[in-house]
């Protein structure tokens, strides 16, 4: 029989990815996913924990599901991801209703968990970071994957920075093997992805071994992937400052399928942040590895991640952030304000910054940001680019893809289109989207 699974998805890429994963692993056992919470049978969230307002998020869901299984009692809930990592048996303690919780590295036995909630009618914990990893039990058949497709190649973090909690919910670094990674991205191709975008917390950390025992670099992977045949476009996210070596510089000059655009998070500009951050690497270092990229692949584009008000900061340290990001020109960037979080260092670090002086760095930050996003926006107008089409769009007879950069562009054609590579002439900017015209319906290359 058919049961119903819903499973809603916060935080990064990196949850998406796992969200298909535990939809696959649970596809033996009858649960087919649906769009809503409403009439589901198991409703999984799978949570981040990454700053407060994240994990308060998912006990005010957790709430709403309360009263839903309240009305259809058989209704199972699970929990997974980050918070569920983080907060383990408090979450049960919270939220007594809760049938399983489970961390972001043991969802394969979701299986095993699902039907001991449901037979005991008590709740299953498993926060183990297991040996054997969830990627050696993920099942061969999959959810077919879209036109762009996210595939982990590494997890876990072991770089600590002092405001983060990746390296406690998602455990030690470790790579993927070589020929596990060609594997999964050949399986992808063939069910119709065109893009695969490589994840990890530290993406580029990746050092996984191929079939001599050799270790690869994200570099030289890259390079093994690209030879797929009908791999279009490749992207990765993401990376950190500390490991962009020579061989991934080189890859981005030399390898026309990787995209021209990189997520390069730097947090802060000021050295005394990035210092008390534990970041491993100053301003100029940033601003060193952001020349070389440009000089291997000039037209690329690059995003960040800053953080504001992180203990200490002063306004020195604040004005060496704006005067980084103007050195630099973004082309996207997200920016949050500090969030103290239970178990990290610096949440006990003195001189907290008030929350009114964050909230006024933030506005100039994000102010300075977006011009800088609109700007770019604006200087790719007029070109023809190649468009990878995604998915249909809002309004009949459009579709929607991504340029080279990542920005979403819109354009009327048919869809059948979804899947191809189309040329379009960017025209006009959106809210959300750049308006363009099809150029040539031959599949361009990129
Ligand atoms: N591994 C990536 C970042 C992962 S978390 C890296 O090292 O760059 C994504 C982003 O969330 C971070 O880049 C940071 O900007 C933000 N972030 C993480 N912890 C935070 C905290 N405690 N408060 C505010 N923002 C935080
Ligand atoms: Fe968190 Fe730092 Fe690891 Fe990124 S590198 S996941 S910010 S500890
Ligand atoms: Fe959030 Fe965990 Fe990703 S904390 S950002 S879901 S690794």
């Amino acid at each position: 029989m058919t049961k119903r699974l819903f499973i809603k998805t916060y935080g990064c890429q990196m949850n998406v990815y796992d969200s298909a994963r535990m939809a696959d692993v649970l596809a033996p056992l009858g649960y087919a996913p649906g769009d809503d919470a409403e009439g589901a049978d198991l409703v999984i969230l799978n949570t981040c924990h990454i700053r407060e307002k994240a994990s308060e998020k998912v006990y005010s869901e957790l709430g709403r599901l309360r009263l839903m299984k309240q009305e259809r009692p058989g209704t199972l809930i699970a929990v997974a991801g980050c918070t569920a990592q983080a907060e383990g048996a408090e979450i049960l303690r919270r939220m007594p209703f809760v049938d399983v919780v489970v961390g972001p590295q043991a969802y394969h036995r979701l299986p095993e968990l699902v039907a001991r909630a449901s037979r005991a009618g008590g709740a299953a914990l498993d926060t183990e970071f297991p040996v054997d990893t969830k990627f050696d039990h993920l099942p061969e058949t999959a959810t077919p994957p879209g036109p762009a497709a996210f595939l982990t190649i590494q997890e876990g973090c072991d770089k600590f920075c002092t405001f983060c909690v990746v390296p406690y919910t998602r455990g030690a670094e470790f790579s993927r093997p070589v020929a596990e990674v060609l594997r999964e991205a050949e399986r992808l191709v063939a069910g119709g992805a065109r893009e695969l975008t490589l994840l990890g917390q530290n993406v580029n950390a990746y050092h996984g071994r191929d079939a001599d025992g050799r270790e690869l670099g994200l570099g030289g992977l890259v390079r093994r992937l690209a030879r797929i045949p009908a791999l279009g476009r490749l992207r990765y996210t993401t990376s950190h400052p500390r490991d962009v070596d020579d061989a991934l510089i080189a890859a981005h000059g030399e390898e026309p399928k990787l995209m021209p655009y990189l997520h390069l998070p730097v947090q802060s500009g000021s050295d005394r942040i990035l210092e008390a951050m534990n970041r491993g690497h100053d301003a100029a270092h940033f601003l060193r590895i952001v020349e070389r990229l440009r000089q291997a692949r000039p037209d690329l584009a690059l995003s960040s991640d800053f953080i504001v008000g992180f203990p200490g900061e002063s306004d020195a340290d604040f004005a060496a952030t704006m005067d980084l990001v103007r050195e630099v020109g973004f082309a996207g960037a997200f920016s949050f304000k500090y969030s103290a979080r239970p178990g990290t260092p610096a949440a006990l670090l003195e001189r907290q910054v008030p929350e009114a002086v964050k909230d006024a760095r933030l506005q100039d930050l994000q102010s300075l940001l977006r011009a800088q996003t609109e700007a770019f926006n604006r200087s790719v107008l007029g070109r023809v680019v190649p468009v990878l089409v995604e998915k249909p769009g809002r309004h009949p007879g459009q579709v929607v893809g991504r340029s080279p950069w990542l920005q979403a562009v819109h354009v009327e054609a048919p869809r059948a289109a979804i899947g191809a590579t189309i040329d379009v002439r960017l025209v006009r900017l959106g809210p959300n989207s750049i308006a363009g015209e099809v150029a040539s319906a031959a599949g361009a290359a990129a």
